[in-house]
């Protein structure tokens, strides 16, 4: 790497993704730095974690959120933008190299779009930027000249394993999955999981929407779509493997059957570091594999017909256009239903089929048109919620 370190903006540093880039430039001993920092509604983390980085400006989202914290003990240095339009506006100041994209749900999209509209390179955590606007977003990318590095670890795995041949040698990429909580529950069963049970996940820590998204297998629904984007594949390349210990992130297979897989612990700061240091790498700060130990890595086809939400992630790869919008859409507003107590856990998928197939689908939308949709499965949602 460069003796002068990569500046970055880090967008949703209060969530999980965000925490563990915190502690992958604090590891990563002046090579990294933060220049900008943004929050929701956890603004006293927020200015705790402005007090440790000493970011050049800190970004709240949320105006009420911001206006309740008292903030004198803000660093005089460090400047405070306030609302969603700040958010952009960080993630395209010149002297931003790197955006990482860890907002959660489609309100990470303006952000992505934002620094790519700049020409910045994004390391790409909010997957939901992809399923919702794929091809506009792939788009904007190439025309100007701006790379999107993911950070999610199976595509990231899979970015790996592509460096080892030719894109038009790939047969297919392989997406391995946990397969969640529920993984060997019966019809039954998930008909009475939790709220609790469906936030424990086995192998990962992660933020609330992304592991109820890991139960409901919608999360894999939704990598297969980004990667269909990310990598520009057709969606009969794209497989899933249920492999319950999360060592292997995800693999290529390529025309003469070989195929290159990327092991490591379930941790997510190897990802991130691997995004911000590409093409490099560095002493990882993440946990190693213990090979000194024996293991068994176990794989399994995963059943289409139990795990529904894997239909959907599929059909949407396949058609495009409007459909990830409405998916998307329609699975942030289920899950906060069930996070809210109004909606089982076994009714988010179902849900979120039914609103997909009811919606007026444009192969070739325009930005408005996906934000339009967006807004209109959420409220499909609550009317049925009503
Ligand atoms: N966690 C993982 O291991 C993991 C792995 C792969 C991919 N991802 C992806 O990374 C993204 C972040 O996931 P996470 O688990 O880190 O989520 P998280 O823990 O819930 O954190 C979400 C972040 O987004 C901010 N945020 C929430 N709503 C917002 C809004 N409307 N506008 C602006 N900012 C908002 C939150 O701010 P406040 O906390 O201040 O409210 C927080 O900083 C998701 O797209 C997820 O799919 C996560």
């Amino acid at each position: 790497m460069t003796s002068t370190p990569v500046k970055i903006a880090l967008l949703g540093s209060t969530g999980s993704i965000g925490r563990s880039t915190l502690e992958v430039v604090e590891a990563s001993r002046g090579a990294l730095r933060i220049v900008a920092l943004s929050a929701h509604r956890k603004t006293q983390l927020l200015l705790e974690q402005a007090r440790a980085v000493r970011p050049r400006c800190i970004v709240v989202s949320d105006a009420e959120a911001a206006a309740k914290q008292n903030w004198s003990d803000l660093p005089p240095e460090v400047e405070l933008s306030i609302g969603p339009e700040a958010v952009e506006k960080v993630a395209a100041e010149s002297e931003v190299e790197i955006v990482v994209s860890a907002i959660v749900g489609s309100a990470g999209l303006r952000g992505t779009w934002a620094a790519l509209e700049a020409g910045k390179t994004v390391a790409l955590a909010n997957k939901e930027s992809l399923v919702v606007g794929g091809p506009l977003v792939t788009k904007l990318a190439k025309e100007k000249n701006a790379r999107l590095l993911p950070v999610d670890s199976e595509h990231s795995a899979v970015f790996q394993a592509l460096q080892a041949g030719r894109r038009e040698e790939v047969k297919r990429v392989i997406l391995t999955a946990s397969g969640g909580p529920f993984r060997n529950h019966s019809r039954k069963q998930i008909s009475q999981v939790t709220i609790e049970e469906a936030l424990a996940h086995p192998t990962w820590a992660m933020g609330r929407k992304i592991t109820i998204d890991s139960a409901t297998m919608m999360n894999k629904a939704l990598e297969m779509i980004e990667a269909r984007w990310l990598f520009d594949l057709s969606a009969n390349q794209i497989s899933v493997m249920i492999h319950p210990q999360s060592i292997v992130h995800s693999m290529v297979e390529y025309m003469d059957g070989s195929v290159i897989a990327q092991l490591s612990v379930p941790d997510m700061k190897l990802p991130i570091q691997y995004a911000l240091t590409w093409p490099h790498r560095c002493e990882g700060v993440a946990a190693k594999i213990d090979w000194s130990q024996a293991m068994s890595l176990t794989f399994e086809p995963p059943d289409f017909e139990r795990m529904g939400a894997l239909k959907l992630g599929l059909e949407v790869a396949r058609v495009g256009g409007t459909a990830g919008a409405v998916l998307n859409g329609a699975n942030e507003a289920a899950v906060a239903a069930f996070l809210d107590g109004r909606l089982k856990f076994d009714q988010i998928v179902p849900a979120c089929e039914s609103i997909l197939h009811h919606h007026q689908f444009d192969s070739h939308p325009s930005l408005e048109q996906v934000i339009r949709l967006d807004r209109w499965a959420r409220q499909e949602v609550f009317r049925c919620l009503t």
